[in-house]
């Protein structure tokens, strides 16, 4: 039987109706079986502040680190705000980088994917988190790269994935991913 990997799915959207959202989930169910998936959920972190670092941490931090520590890689789904990527995405990579020398992301190799509602597809975020991956030492996958454009009309009401084309995509996408995985995860 080949190896399985977990992998954190983060999503840089806390909206309810989150359209990545959507992107993530259709990734997820389109993926080898060698993948499972858990998403984890970013909008409870408080901003990170090294002043209430240390054994008195918030237990969201602590909570946060433990569940990151324990999978094998990450697939980060991000919309792009002002092209880069949502507060909150930045602060979960702040929280999960600290206390120095324990960062939560080292080696864990990641997918990279963005959407927007704009033609471009979220490339300007898609950069500066891959900007920051450089520095938390996460190989990420290069390609194929991941920018979903005018995803607006890509899904039905309950979220189902209705574009062709993109179903496709990702699907080469999430096996590319897998192995990716497979090549770069630790354990
Ligand atoms: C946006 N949006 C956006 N879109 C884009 O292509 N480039 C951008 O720089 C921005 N900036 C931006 C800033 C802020 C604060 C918001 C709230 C939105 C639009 C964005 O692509 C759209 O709202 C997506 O639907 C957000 O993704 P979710 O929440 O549907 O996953």
């Amino acid at each position: 039987m080949s190896k399985s990997f977990e992998i954190a799915v983060i999503v840089g959207s806390l909206r309810k109706e989150s359209i990545n959202r959507k992107v993530a989930n259709a990734l997820t169910e389109l993926a080898p079986d060698s993948l499972s998936f858990r998403e984890v959920e970013i909008g409870s972190l408080p901003f990170y502040n090294p002043d209430l670092d240390g054994d008195d941490a918030p237990k969201e931090w602590s909570e946060f680190r433990e569940c990151m520590k324990s999978v094998d890689g990450v697939l980060f789904v991000t919309p792009e705000y002002n092209r880069s990527v949502p507060a909150a995405l930045k602060n979960a990579l702040d929280v999960g980088s600290r206390p120095a020398g324990e960062s939560v992301w080292d080696g864990k190799p990641a997918g990279v994917v963005s959407g927007s509602l704009g033609g471009i597809g979220g490339f300007g975020a898609n950069h500066h988190l891959r900007q920051s991956l450089v520095f938390l030492n996460m190989p990420a996958m290069q390609q194929p790269e991941a920018y979903i454009g005018s995803f607006g009309d890509l899904f039905d009401e309950q979220g189902v994935l209705t574009n062709d084309g993109t179903r496709d995509f990702l699907k080469k996408f999430a096996s590319a991913f897998a192995d990716w995985v497979a090549l770069h995860a630790k354990g």
